[in-house]
């Protein structure tokens, strides 16, 4: 069982496409530290979620991936990493001001809009994963956000000041340090617990819209595969993956 620190070393650079994209380059050509961090001030390519796009003003925010070598974790149990990283933004983000609630899959919401998401990009190597790189999205001192992006908010609109971009890096790597040591000493049933804590709407009836229609369901719980578990009305149960149900 092996306990990593987090950022150490930590690169910082001016301006990249995306650190997911740079850290991913790292791992294929040199013998990068486990816990390796690339933090910088601007994205021309951030990469968001199924594919979009993450915009994000340059200097105002958190960017930054971390590098992982989780090869004890079994590929199909890859959401336990994912659920670390978002209790770990979910704790950091608290002390802001509550509610702060976790919307399945992963993204991170305070006071009701989105202030943080992640990109987690894998490989697997037989029935493990290999390497992992953990792109980390956090809203901290931007104000105004381009009118396309649904639901944005930031640490500073919703508590009223500015935060220090080194002090706000430092607290956040040392939860997800908290919660990935947490994975590392394979305690799997605390890190759901702790996920389904935060849950946004768990075990409360509300709308959805899945490939049926829309209907009221009342999320009930998140399968190892991350797969989300929706109890209907009619009493039938039903597990969707990413995009296959809508949060209306
Ligand atoms: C989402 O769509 O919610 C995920 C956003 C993840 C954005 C971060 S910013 C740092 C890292 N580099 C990227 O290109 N994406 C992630």
């Amino acid at each position: 069982m092996k306990n990593i620190r987090i950022g150490h070393p930590l690169i910082q650079l001016q301006s990249v496409d995306s650190t997911n994209t740079y850290a991913a380059q790292l791992i294929r050509n040199s013998e990068v530290t486990e816990g390796t961090v690339i933090l910088t001030v601007y994205q021309s390519m951030g990469k968001g979620h199924g594919g979009n796009r993450w915009i994000s003003e340059a200097g105002r925010n958190l960017l930054f991936s971390v590098i992982l070598r989780p090869d004890f974790i079994l590929a199909e149990r890859q959401f336990y990493l994912s659920m670390c990283v978002s209790s770990a933004i979910q704790e950091f983000v608290m002390p802001v001001g509550g509610p702060v609630r976790i919307k399945w899959p992963n993204d991170i919401l305070l006071q009701g809009k989105k202030v943080a998401g992640m990109l987690i990009e894998n490989t697997v190597l037989n029935l493990n994963l290999h390497t992992s790189v953990i792109g980390i999205g956090l809203n901290l001192n931007q104000k105004l956000f381009p009118p396309e992006l649904p639901n944005p908010t930031s640490l500073a609109l919703v508590a009223g000041r500015e935060f220090n971009a080194s002090e706000s890096l430092n607290l956040l790597l040392r939860s997800l340090e908290f919660h990935i040591n947490r994975l590392y000493e394979e305690r799997y049933a605390e890190i759901k617990t702790c996920y389904l804590n935060n849950l946004y709407r768990l075990n409360e009836w509300a709308d959805y819209t899945d490939s049926t229609g829309a209907f009221r369901g009342r999320i009930v719980d998140i399968a190892d595969s991350g797969m989300l578990i929706v109890k209907k009305e009619n009493g039938t149960e039903r597990q969707y993956g990413f995009k296959e149900i809508v949060f209306n």
